[in-house]
């Protein structure tokens, strides 16, 4: 089979791994972490290491950016730089040199004041800079070529970096007698891998460009969210201090920081029409993590 070339700029992060994950079978990678190619750097840096390192690309991938939702509050140009200045920069060289390009946005592109899954056609009204950093995101990618897609993600987890909710949440519940977790949000928990091996089909499809959403199917408040991730853990042998979560609401928690919507639920209507897929529950998933990379740190050998 003739083999095809993916470029995945943020290699090093939770997607950027899954990605490299699932490509590497069928696909010729190349894999650029922040020391190849850094967001912050100028446009005219940014080129200079796509030329050099994303040679002969059908594909190139940006999971990287300022994902940090108060960081991005306190630090708008920096929000700015990483995730709208250096993606335009990413996406003109692309569409010069005929290279699809793919971009991952964000589920807090919406308000949350819907009750039902969103759709791509549903307006945009971000909360937060980073929210408006991600629909500006949006726009640079899909100005740039026709055949560019951008991936809005939500509630992301998986292997690479333990600081997603299923990591925090056992350790909090093994070490507190106490854990409380937000109530009044509404997501769907989503697994790196899935996201990662629902994209494969699409990746070289230039008529799969616009808007996407991808989510695992079924939704959760934040605090089921943990207490299935505390529950899980209690299943594999983990000896936890809090076995029941308790309530908080957002307020509670994030005060002054940057405002999160409320509801985030993603339709994926629109991915089950273009591939005939669907994505699992999020249960599932989530359970074979918290078994594979969770609970085993915290499991005496
Ligand atoms: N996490 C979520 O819940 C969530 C939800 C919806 C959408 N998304 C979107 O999904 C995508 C992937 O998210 P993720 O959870 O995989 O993020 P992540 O694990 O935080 O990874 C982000 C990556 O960006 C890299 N990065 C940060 N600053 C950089 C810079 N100045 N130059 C180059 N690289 C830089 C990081 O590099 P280092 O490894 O060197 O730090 C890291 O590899 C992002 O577009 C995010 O907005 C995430």
């Amino acid at each position: 089979m003739n083999r095809k070339k993916v470029a995945i700029i943020g290699s090093n992060g939770r997607l950027g791994r899954s990605l490299q994950e699932v490509c590497r079978e069928d696909h010729d990678l190349i894999g650029l972490s922040r020391y190849d190619l850094d967001l912050a750097w100028s446009d005219g840096k940014i080129r200079e290491a796509l030329d050099s390192l994303v040679v002969g690309a059908d594909v190139a991938l940006l999971s990287a950016g300022n994902t940090n939702v108060d960081l991005c509050e306190a630090q708008p140009d920096e929000a700015e730089q990483l995730n709208v200045t250096s993606v335009r920069s990413i996406a003109n060289w692309c569409a010069e040199q005929g290279v699809r390009f793919i971009n991952f946005s964000s589920d807090y592109v919406f308000d949350g004041e819907k009750d039902t899954p969103y759709t791509e056609d549903d307006p945009v009204e971000p909360l937060s800079i980073y929210g408006q950093s991600k629909v500006d995101g949006e726009d640079a990618t899909l100005e740039a070529s026709d055949r560019n897609l951008v991936v809005r993600l939500t509630w992301l987890y998986g292997p690479g970096k333990p600081l997603a909710t299923p990591d925090w949440a056992v350790d909090l519940a093994v070490k507190q007698d106490h854990l409380n977790v937000v109530s009044d949000r509404i997501g769907s928990p989503s697994y790196t891998g899935d996201m990662a091996d629902a994209l494969l089909p699409l990746l070289f499809d230039d008529s799969a460009s616009g808007i996407l959403h991808l989510c695992n199917s079924g939704s959760c408040t934040w605090q089921e969210w943990a207490q299935f991730c505390v529950d899980c853990a209690i299943e594999c042998g983990v000896e936890v201090k809090t076995r029941e979560v308790g309530p908080l609401t957002m307020n509670d928690l994030f005060g002054d920081r940057a405002t999160r919507p409320r509801y985030t639920v993603l339709s994926t209507e629109k991915y089950e029409a273009m591939t005939g897929r669907t994505l699992p529950d999020w249960r599932e998933p989530l359970r074979q993590y918290v078994r594979d990379h969770v609970a085993p740190r915290f499991l005496r050998i």
